[in-house]
């Protein structure tokens, strides 16, 4: 792929069809906001440099994005008050200088391109020599999207937006994605120019377009043949949509690795996940960005992993268990209606059905230990701070208040838990 200097990602726009008040490019996708998957193809691309062009709520779309690039190639330029999408571009000028050389202009709203489509334009773009290539597609509903224009030789003269188009423009079926790749020149040179006279008063980045072709240069334009990469979220139906395709996807690729998702339908595992070859996952589980599982582990049906759950080799975590924050370590079992919160769990541990680890204290969380083959009783509550010993047991419904220290080979009993002595044997007769 030809070297490429600058990605700009336009994120300023409030999203006010989304109904939701914050700032649409943080909307979370599978457990990372829109921008974030942007940012990331973004960089799959190796630029010089990215940058982000913040607006409505600036200050939080910035903090959530700033870490993201470890080589530190983010910028953050601000777009206040937004003008269009091409206003978004001339508040980038500065940054650019008067050479910016290749310039790629991504959408924050557009989480689903792949990063091969992304390399074509690139390379598209490069072979028009001194040119502009976008991409388009021809999805069944063009709900929104500004429309292709071609001549009579099948080349792009225009993009119409639909709040702009008549009934003939409205008719084409062929839609631009808002995904280019610019000679910065051609940036330098016509975005001080665009003007404002259409149905939303906006200045149009997809003007540009239209006078790169007035200045006879070449336009490639890209057609997806994968028209689910083209889902553009303006609504929060539109943000289900991207959901349930970058949840096929991740869902795949465990799969591919040798994880056995039995019913994808109904499974949820967001990006950032990583699970050893050979578990199984039983329907209607949810496993959240960071839980690491093991090899061989069992999980649900009906599992919650929170974030900062580890699951050793082997582990087991059942029916309407919930866990959080908590290591469980090789081969232990939580089978059935239990909450691990915090917890700390050494190999080959029980927890029986019904267990509670009482993590907070109303102010604060505390962390329960549970040692190697300890065996918890069923509806057992552990009042964090507390420990239970290497083999211990806890009997049945018992309560082990915070702070107690269940001592390695112990069994406790009661509510609050108590030391179970063993019975003095009665004088004379056998031992059983
Ligand atoms: C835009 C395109 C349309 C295309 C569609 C693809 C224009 C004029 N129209 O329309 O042709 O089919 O995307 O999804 O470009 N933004 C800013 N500052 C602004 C306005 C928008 O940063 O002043 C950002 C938004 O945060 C968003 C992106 O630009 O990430 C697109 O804005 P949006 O209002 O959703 O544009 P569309 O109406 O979808
Ligand atoms: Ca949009």
């Amino acid at each position: 792929m030809p070297r490429l200097d600058t990605v700009v990602i336009l994120a300023a726009g409030q999203g006010t069809r989304m109904k939701t008040g914050e700032p649409k490019v943080l909307a979370s996708l599978c457990g990372r906001s829109l921008l974030a998957w942007v940012i990331e193809r973004a960089l799959e691309l190796d630029p010089q440099r990215v940058i982000v062009v913040v607006g409505h709520g600036a200050e939080l779309v910035r903090k959530s994005a700033e870490h993201l690039d470890p080589q530190n190639r983010l910028q953050f330029v601000v777009q206040e008050p937004q003008h269009g999408t091409g206003h978004a571009l001339q508040c980038c000028l500065p940054a650019l200088g008067a050479n910016p050389g290749s310039v790629v202009v991504l959408y924050g709203d557009m989480p689903l391109l792949s990063s091969a489509s992304l390399a074509r334009l690139v390379e598209a773009q490069s072979a028009t020599r001194g040119g502009a290539a976008m991409l388009t597609a021809t999805p069944a509903d063009p709900r929104g999207f500004g429309r292709i224009l071609r001549g009579a030789e099948g080349d792009v003269v225009k993009i119409v937006e639909q709040k702009d188009a008549n009934a003939n423009e409205l008719a084409i079926r062929e839609v631009n994605l808002g995904v280019y790749c610019f000679d910065g020149r051609d940036l330098v040179a016509h975005l001080p120019k665009l003007e404002n006279d259409n149905a939303q008063r906006e200045y149009y980045l997809t003007d540009v377009i239209g006078r790169i072709v007035a200045d006879k240069k070449p336009i490639a334009a890209l057609v997806l043949d994968d028209e689910r990469e083209a889902i553009g979220v303006n609504t929060l139906v539109h943000l289900a949509e991207a959901r349930a395709v970058l949840q096929a996807r991740i869902l795949e690729e465990h799969m591919l690795n040798g994880v056995f998702i039995e019913d994808p339908s109904t499974t949820v595992i967001d990006w950032g996940v990583a699970i050893g070859a050979r578990t199984h996952i039983h329907p209607l589980s949810i496993v959240r960005t960071g839980v690491v599982i093991g090899e061989g582990c069992e999980i649900g049906p009906f599992a919650n992993l929170r974030n900062g759950t580890v699951l050793g080799d082997g582990a087991a975590i059942g029916n309407f268990v919930e866990v959080k924050n908590s290591r469980v370590g090789k081969r232990s079992k939580a089978k059935h209606l239990a909450y691990l919160g915090d917890a700390l769990l050494g190999e080959k541990v029980n927890i029986g059905a019904g267990t509670i680890f009482a993590n907070y204290d109303g102010k604060a969380k505390h962390a329960t230990h549970v040692e190697d083959g300890a065996f918890v009783g069923s509806g057992t509550v552990l009042v964090a701070p507390c420990t239970i010993g290497r083999g211990a047991y806890t009997g049945a419904g018992s309560v082990v208040t915070r702070n107690s220290n269940v001592a390695a080979g112990e069994t406790w009993v009661g509510v609050p838990a108590r030391k179970l002595e063993k019975r003095a044997k009665p004088t004379g007769q056998a031992e059983r």
